[in-house]
C-alpha cells in the first residue's frame, strides 16, 4: 500500500510545521489579533486536525467531533487578506522543514483550497 502524506512526512516534521506557522501566525498583524484563546490547545488541535487531514490516525475527530472547519471558523472574520496572511505563514513554515520538496508543495496545495473555503466576509 502506498504510503500516506503524514506517513512520508513523518510526525515529528509535523510538530515541527505547525510551531513554525503558529511562531508566525501569533506574530502577524492580520493574524494575532484573531487568537483569543489557549495557544497551546490551538496548536495541538492544529496538529492532530493535519494529521488527520494527510491521512494519519483520526484522534481529532475522536476527541471535538466532525471538524466541520466553515462553522467553527464563522466567529472570526476572515477576508482574502486573511486567506493569503494565513497561507503566507504555512508556505514559510514548510520553507523551514527539512523534507522532500516535491512532497512539501504537494501537502501545501492540499491546504491551499480550505483556506480559501473558509472566507466568511468580504
Ligand atoms: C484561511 C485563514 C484562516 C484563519 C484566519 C484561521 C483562523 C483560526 C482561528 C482564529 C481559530 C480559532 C482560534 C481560537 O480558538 O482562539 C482557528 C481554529 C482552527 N483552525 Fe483555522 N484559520 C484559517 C484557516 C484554516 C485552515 C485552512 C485550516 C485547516 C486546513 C484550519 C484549521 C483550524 C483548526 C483545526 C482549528 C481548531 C478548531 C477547533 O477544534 O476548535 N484553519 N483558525
Amino acid at each position: 500500500m502506498e504510503e500516506t502524506l503524514y506517513e512520508q512526512f513523518g510526525e515529528e516534521n509535523l510538530r515541527k510545521l505547525v510551531q513554525h506557522f503558529y511562531d508566525l501566525v501569533f506574530e502577524h498583524p492580520h493574524l494575532s489579533p484573531l487568537f483569543k484563546t489557549d495557544k497551546e490547545l490551538i496548536k495541538e488541535k492544529q496538529f492532530l486536525f493535519l494529521t488527520q487531514f494527510f491521512g494519519g490516525s483520526d484522534v481529532y475527530s475522536q476527541r471535538y467531533g466532525h471538524p466541520r472547519l466553515k462553522a467553527r471558523h464563522l466567529p472570526h472574520p476572515i477576508g482574502k487578506a486573511e486567506v493569503e496572511a494565513w497561507l503566507q505563514c504555512m508556505a514559510l513554515a514548510f520553507s523551514k522543514i527539512d523534507a522532500d520538496e516535491k512532497l512539501k508543495d504537494l501537502m501545501f496545495q492540499k491546504l491551499v483550497p480550505p483556506a480559501f473555503f473558509m472566507a466568511n466576509k468580504e
